[in-house]
Order: structure tokens, then sequence, then C-alpha cells
């Protein structure tokens, strides 16, 4: 089949998802464990490799796609792939994005504005230096905001992405919200979610949305809008900043019922979900023939896989992660 991405339960796949690189120059401790076994380089896709991937999904009707990691702007070529993939704009793709730690946004936003990227999402949780240190592992905060307003300076929305962690940043949410209100760039937090085994009990951390909505509440005026980016965040608009406030609550709400997406890992694997392990092997396929009959086959199938939603939950069960992979597998 070459038409149109539909699921069995009548979704349409118009988002995907590349991870680049499994590898990141942080290790969020949510995220990762302090010692990470990556991929071999033999193991992960050429940057023409992924470029054929996403090309078949985009002659398929996606019409946005998030490159992500580990980080991928750790990715040798990235830009050239950016370049590259770019392209598509205007010609079935509406939107080509990144999201990044920042750590070497500085260095390559230009490149990514000059290439057609319009906004990067940039994960930070807190605005304080030893805080940031300590959830980074290593992690220099002002690196990150020099990255965040290099992305600016050159034009790029921003949306930054705050995982909400109980006893780590719960007490700044609302100072964060504050300042994304003043820099003019949209937030969205996130509930923490089970996978790939970490050093910490995520339990032990775990803030559900609701209670930070509560709270935000207090201090900012929530207008509901009907903006929409195609990702799982539910926005209001902030009537004190103008800037608007999206919540991912996979755990509280899930959000399932509307997904559009599916995920290509660095190794060419293709989830079709973030909380299953069912996955199709498209290295096999791209790597078999010169012609994407093979590909496109692959892709059919694997979409008649796509399973209802994920399972996560925290807090029963004890500390096992709900998928063994980590998140920096897949990207988010
Ligand atoms: P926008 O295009 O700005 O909406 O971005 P996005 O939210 O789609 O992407 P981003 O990379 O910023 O992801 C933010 C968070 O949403 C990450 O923690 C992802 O893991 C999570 N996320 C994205 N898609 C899904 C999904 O299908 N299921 C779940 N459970 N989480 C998701
Ligand atoms: N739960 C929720 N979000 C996570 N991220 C990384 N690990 C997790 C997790 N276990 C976030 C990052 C980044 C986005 C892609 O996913 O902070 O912003
Ligand atoms: Fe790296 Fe992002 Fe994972 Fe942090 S959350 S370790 S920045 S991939």
């Amino acid at each position: 089949g070459k038409g149109p991405l539909i699921d069995p339960f009548g979704r349409a796949v118009t988002y995907l998802r590349v991870s680049v690189t499994d590898r990141c120059d942080f290790r969020c401790t949510y995220c990762m464990a302090e010692t990470m076994q990556f991929l071999p380089k033999s193991e992960v896709l050429s940057l023409e490799e992924i470029d054929r991937v996403a090309s078949a999904f985009i002659r398929r009707g996606v019409r946005k796609v998030r490159l992500t990691g580990g980080e991928p702007l750790v990715r040798r070529g990235i830009v050239s792939l950016v370049d590259s993939l770019a392209r598509h704009l205007g010609r079935g793709l509406d939107e080509l994005t990144l999201t990044t730690n920042g750590n070497q946004l500085a260095k390559h936003a230009e490149a990514l504005a000059a290439a057609g990227v319009r906004r990067v999402n940039v994960s930070l949780d807190t605005l304080d230096p030893d805080r940031f240190r300590r959830i980074t592992r290593w992690g220099e905060l002002p690196r990150v905001l020099d990255g965040i307003a290099a992305a600016k300076a050159a034009g790029l929305a921003i949306k930054i992405n705050t995982v909400a962690l109980r006893g780590i940043n719960e007490d700044e949410l609302g100072d964060m919200a504050a300042w994304c209100g003043r820099e003019g760039h949209d937030l969205t937090f996130i509930e923490t979610m089970p996978m790939g085994e970490v050093d910490e009990d995520r339990t032990d951390h775990y803030l559900p949305l609701s209670i930070v909505r509560a709270e935000l509440a207090k201090r900012f005026t929530f207008r509901p809008t009907d903006y929409v980016t195609g990702g799982p965040a539910r926005y209001v608009e902030v009537a004190e900043t103008g800037r608007r406030i999206g919540f991912i609550t996979p755990l509280t709400h899930n959000f399932c019922e509307s997904c559009n997406r599916v995920r290509l890992t660095a190794t060419g694997r293709l989830y079709m979900c973030l909380g299953q392990e069912d996955s199709a092997d498209l290295r096999a396929a791209v790597r078999r023939s010169p012609s994407d009959a093979d590909l496109d086959a692959a892709i059919t199938e694997a979409i008649t896989r796509k399973p209802k939603g994920h399972d996560f939950v925290i807090g029963r069960g004890g500390p096992r992660a709900a998928v063994p992979r980590h998140m920096s597998v897949t990207g988010g």
C-alpha cells in the first residue's frame, strides 16, 4: 500500500518523531541511569537512511517531523539532515522541528532557522544552577540559557518542556511560568513516565499535573485557547503573560485516543507507541533494496499493529519501569 497511514482505531498517523541518536550530553536522573550502554555506531542509521525513511513517511501523509534523541544536536551532521528534510516543507511537510536539551543550541540556532525550522522545544526543569546540575548530573544552566537566547535571537519560537518533579522542582513551577511569560516562550509541564530503569524510584518524584494546575491557578488567570500543535499537550492561555501553558498528562488524563504519532529509533526500529514494546524493523527494509517498495510495505504493516495506547502506571507494583527501554531510545 502507498496511501495514507490509518491505524486500526481510525487514527491517521501524521506526526513522525525521529530519534537520531540514543546518546546525550546530559544524564537527567528521571531519563537515564548514571552509566548507560550506548549503541555501537554500526547499528545506527546513516543520515541518508534516516532521510529515506522520513521521506517515505512524508509521502504517506506525515505532515510533522520532529528530530529527537538522546540529544539530537550531538549527532554529527545533524544540520545537514535538517537541510535535506527541509526540501519537503510546503510539499507535504508542514513542520520540521527538534526537541533539544539546549546545551549545543547556541552553536546551531542560526543554521536551524536558516534551514526552515520555525520552532524548537527545549527541556528545562529548573532555573537554579545547582538544581540544574543535580537533575542533569553535570549540565551548566547558563550555557543552556545562552542556547535558548540564541534560538530566540535567530527568530525561533520556543516551547520549554518541564518535567514536574515532587521534591525537586515543584516549588518553582510558578516561577518557571513567570519566566517563560517574560521571555515570550510557551511552556509545557510533563508528568514523569516510567520508562527504563533509572537510579531513583520515580514514584518518589511523581507529581500529578492536576495538583500543579490547581497551584498555578492561584497565581495566574487561565483562559481557554484552541491552540493545537498536533502534540499531546492541552493548552491554556495565561492572561498575565499572554503566553501559553500546556499540560502533558499521560498518567492523570490519557490522551491516546487522539494519538497521531509513531517513533523511529536511531537503529531504524519503528515504535507504534511510546508506552508499548512492539516495534518494526525498518532498517532491514531500507537495507534490503534501494527501491522503497519494501520500506513502504514494512511501514504499512507496522501501522496495522499500532496499539490503542500505553498502560503506564506509577505508584503501584513498585519501582519497576512499565517499559524496559529508556526514554532516550525514542526521544519521548
Ligand atoms: P509540540 O509539537 O510542541 O506539541 O511537541 P511535542 O509535545 O509533541 O514534543 P516534545 O518532544 O516536546 O515532547 C514533550 C513530551 O511529550 C515528552 O515528554 C514526550 O515524551 C511526551 N510525548 C510526546 N508524544 C507522546 C505520546 O504519544 N505519548 C506520551 N505518553 N507522551 C508523549
Ligand atoms: N518522563 C517524562 N518526560 C521525560 N523526558 C525524559 N524522560 C522522561 C520521563 N521519564 C522528557 C525530557 C524532554 C522530553 C523529550 O522528554 O525532559 O523534554
Ligand atoms: Fe538527555 Fe533529554 Fe534524557 Fe536529559 S531528558 S538525559 S537531556 S535525553
